[in-house]
């Protein structure tokens, strides 16, 4: 079970000013993403030093891939969906995994969510929400338990664009299943990754979400939100 002291509580425009917090300020821009004009992220543009920087420079200063600083169209699609049609979340208890910049779970708190978790196993992932939740007005926790293997006690699991390696999907997909027989609800946002289930999921909408060159290998991707359905039992 996850445990309170496990997350950090975010109330308004609190910030522990640590070195995550201040790589972030320094080396992004506030913008609304494309398809989610609503909420603005500290993410990576052409016009700060984060988009020139190598992965190898990157992990020269002690900063792991930074996908936090970019919105995902699986994530870009899920909050759009959520934006839409915000009865899925409204008053109910939300995890977003793998929240990256929090893209998902922000629209979640926006749309009205009772309760919002973002967990994310990267420290700068967990920065960043923090600086967007703030940048945004709205109020949500972060973890950096690695929630998978643990039991949730969320009504609600988001999962915008995690479907992108094999290891990472198998176990993912073991334990959403496990929370669907817990009665949760999954919803995933995708762009055709290649670990994406291709049974027990039903297409609930799709987007055509602009991405950049730099990330994708075209510039508008076809981004589905799916809803998982009952999978395989224990083995
Ligand atoms: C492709 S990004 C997606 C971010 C966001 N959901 C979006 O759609 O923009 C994948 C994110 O998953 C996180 N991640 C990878 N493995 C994880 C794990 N076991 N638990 C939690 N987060 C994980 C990474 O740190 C990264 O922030």
């Amino acid at each position: 079970m996850l445990r309170p002291h496990d997350e950090y509580s975010l109330a308004g425009s609190f910030l522990l000013m640590n070195e995550p917090t201040l790589f972030i300020t320094d080396n992004t821009a506030p913008i609304a993403p494309p398809l989610v004009p609503e909420i603005k992220l500290h993410l990576a543009t052409e016009v700060v030093p984060l988009w020139r920087k190598t992965e190898e420079e990157l992990e020269a200063i002690g900063v792991p891939p930074p996908y936090w600083a970019f919105a995902w169209a699986g994530g870009q699609a899920l909050a759009r969906f959520i934006l839409d049609r915000p009865a899925f979340v409204w008053d109910r208890s939300v995890l977003d995994f793998g929240a990256g910049s929090g893209i998902v779970g922000l629209a979640a708190a926006h749309a009205g969510a009772r309760d919002v978790l973002c967990a994310d196993i990267d420290p700068f992932a967990l920065a960043a929400i923090r600086l967007n939740a703030s940048l945004n007005n709205l109020e949500l926790r972060t973890t950096a338990v690695d929630v998978l293997g643990q039991v949730s006690p969320f009504e609600l699991i988001l999962v915008g664009d995690m479907c992108y390696e094999r290891p990472l999907t198998d176990r993912l997909l073991a334990w959403l299943y496990a929370q669907l027989r817990a009665g949760a609800e999954v919803l995933l946002g995708d762009p055709g990754r290649s670990y994406f289930p291709k049974q027990n999921v039903e297409k609930l909408a799709s987007y055509q979400v602009k991405t950049t060159r730099e990330l994708e290998d075209r510039e508008i991707r076809d981004t589905g939100v799916y809803r998982l359905l009952a999978g395989p039992g224990p083995i």
